[in-house]
């Protein structure tokens, strides 16, 4: 089943290389995967959907914040199927929807709203409702938060296959130095690992979604090579969790700058909750040396709903975007080695 428009397009960052004094920086741009605005769910939801459907389910349960990509794309995803869709809202109902809760009402996702503050709240909260809908003689498909279980996973595993092959077909060899991607429910990490299988240390930049990564994401991918006959990533699991700042969805320096860059040296747009911060520990790791002024990195823009980005344009950021000058702010920071 299609629901992503793949392989998603794998650019050069050449400006922004040159910004830093090295790596060589390319973008994997499932930004681009095309369903309902885009985004790293939709390879998931290939794979989520083709499960629901070959177990007879007639509606897709999952959920998510206000803002939530997932939920977005979920929504998205069940009417292209002919599914319904239920969603678990963590927060109050708000007077006016905007953004993703917006979109979640435009394509017509019943929405539940739960008092979920906690992380496994709100996965509680999906089970809940797709109990009281299989009470109601529904055959639900419950999608935990973030598409972080096994099928979600694979789907990764072979995104990781298809960034391989376009690595060789550049002449640039099928492997990478680094790949560096945000850490939601830490799924799409997890297949990555999985897919890359050692041909690529993987940076997982935690934006402070869960709690609990550096245990998630080793077991998702152990789980998801077992089911699809490759073998468990060996070596240790890096995330960073030094980014989210005071945590998911608030705004940090280091992201309007992350942001910035991308945005005035290569055109690329990324968001403050997850792009953001990923690209913000991409800088950080060339900065303080982790990676390398000759490695190869491969930023994988996950997408992340523009209307999200009115964070990114709050007084406190507007200060700082007012500061700079219409110049990246200044000076490589380490000159490249050639
Ligand atoms: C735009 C965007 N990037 C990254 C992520 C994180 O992906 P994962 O949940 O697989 O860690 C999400 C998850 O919701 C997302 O919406």
């Amino acid at each position: 089943m299609r629901l992503a428009h793949l392989p998603t397009p794998l650019e050069p960052m050449d400006r922004l290389a040159a910004h830093l004094g090295g790596p060589r920086l390319l973008v994997k741009r499932d930004d681009q995967t095309g369903l309902a605005l885009g985004g790293n769910k939709a390879r998931k939801l290939e794979r989520l959907c083709a499960e629901a459907l070959a177990e007879g389910c007639d509606v897709l349960v999952t959920g998510g914040g206000h803002q939530s990509n997932h939920a977005r794309m979920t929504a998205a995803a069940a009417n292209r199927l002919g599914l319904d869709c239920h969603l678990a809202v963590a927060g109050g109902e708000p007077a006016v929807a905007s953004g993703n809760l917006l979109l979640d009402r435009l394509l017509g996702a019943t929405l539940h709203f739960v008092d979920a503050p906690r992380y496994y709240d709100l996965e509680a909260a999906i089970e809940l409702v797709a109990d009281r809908l299989r009470a109601g003689g529904r055959r639900p498909y419950a999608i935990p938060v973030g598409g972080a279980s096994v099928p979600g996973v694979v789907a990764y595993a072979d995104a990781a296959v298809e960034l391989l092959a376009q690595l060789d077909a550049d002449g640039s060899g099928p492997r990478a130095d680094w790949v560096v991607v945000a850490d939601g429910s830490g799924g799409t990490h997890a297949g990555l690992l999985v897919g890359l299988g050692g041909r690529a240390r993987v940076l997982g930049v935690d934006v402070g979604t869960r709690p609990d990564l550096d245990e998630v994401v080793p077991r998702l991918a152990a789980e998801a090579a077992g089911v699809a006959g490759r073998g468990a990533p060996e070596g240790p699991v890096l995330v960073d969790h030094g980014r989210y700042g005071a945590g998911y969805g608030r705004l940090t320096e280091e992201a309007v700058e992350a942001m910035t860059l991308a945005a005035r040296l290569e055109g690329l747009v990324l968001d403050p909750v997850y792009t953001g911060k990923a690209m913000a520990g991409l800088l950080a790791a060339v900065r303080d040396g982790t990676i390398g002024p000759s490695d190869t990195v491969v930023f994988w823009h996950t997408g992340g709903h523009r209307r999200s980005s009115r964070s990114a344009t709050s007084p406190r950021s507007e200060a700082w975007h007012r500061s700079r000058t219409r110049d990246p702010p200044a000076g490589p920071a380490r000159r490249r080695v050639r």
